[in-house]
């Protein structure tokens, strides 16, 4: 889910985060701990099957994604679709904000794919579910602005939480946060969000193409290690969940 957030790459939604290669966008380092990539092929391998051609690895992250909300408890909405798959993917084009990115700023990067201040809390909400490592607010637990005291701003209970999975002076850098939303309509506010996410900088019409494997272009360069011959679809219907009943 967290690749679906569109977010994983400049270009937009245009599942260039899903191309093997040397120096592709997987291969940047913010999107290194991006997992999941074998559950859209055997996704797009069951589509092919029924439906050759016609459905971009894009509006599989996007449909991919939507069902994992919902199974995970987050509400459903419905997404649109008709996003075709780019054809570039470059690591140097990566541009995550970092996770000490200020508040201002980040409504700036929002604003700039065209979502407004409230888009942007709404989409953060998608941080209940997933990982982050310590190391990344480690100085908020213990040494917030090299005070030698924690963010002051924090909710103590939280603080108390996460201080017990991030030991101060640990080697261990791996933590689970999961939490659930209470907020009265978030997951409607969520899904609206989420629709608006995906439709950032979308290709269609005839820009593009609809890849015949997620992880390769239809034509990939000379140069590339990849042929098409290292990507024949595979059905495996037993791998793709997200399409049984
Ligand atoms: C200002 C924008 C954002 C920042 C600075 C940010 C930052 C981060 C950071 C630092 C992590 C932890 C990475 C790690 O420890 O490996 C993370 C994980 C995650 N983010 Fe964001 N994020 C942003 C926007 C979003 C949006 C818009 C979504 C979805 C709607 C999202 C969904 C997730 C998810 C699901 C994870 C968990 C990934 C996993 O389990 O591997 N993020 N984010």
């Amino acid at each position: 889910m967290r690749d679906s957030r569109c977010r994983g790459h400049r270009r937009g939604c245009d599942a260039s985060i899903l191309l093997d290669g040397n120096n592709t966008e997987k291969t940047a380092a913010p999107n290194l701990s991006v997992r999941g990539y074998e559950i859209i092929d055997a996704a797009k391998a069951a589509v092919e099957a029924i439906c050759p051609g016609v459905v971009s690895c894009a509006d599989i992250i996007v449909m991919a994604t939507r069902d994992a909300v919902a199974l995970s408890g987050g509400g459903r909405y419905i997404v649109q679709t008709g996003r075709r798959d780019g054809t570039t993917s470059l690591a140097k084009n990566v541009d995550l904000p970092a996770p000490s990115i200020s508040v201002s700023d980040s409504i700036k990067a929002f604003a700039k794919k065209g979502l407004d201040a409230t888009d942007m809390v709404y989409l953060l909400g998608g941080h209940t579910v997933g990982v982050a490592h310590c190391s990344l607010f480690q100085d908020r637990l213990y040494n917030f602005q090299n005070t030698g005291k924690p963010d002051p701003t924090m909710d103590s209970s939280l603080l108390t939480a996460l201080r017990a999975r991030c030991p101060q002076n640990t080697t261990v850098d791996n933590t689970t946060v999961t939490a659930i939303a209470n907020g009265f309509d978030f997951s409607t506010r969520f899904g609206q969000a989420m629709i608006k996410l995906g439709a950032v900088q979308v290709l269609t019409g005839k820009q593009g193409e609809i890849r015949l494997s997620c992880r390769a272009t239809n034509n990939p360069p000379n140069n590339s290690f990849l042929t098409s011959s290292n990507y024949k679809l595979q059905v495996d219907t037993t791998e793709s969940f997200l399409f049984k009943k």
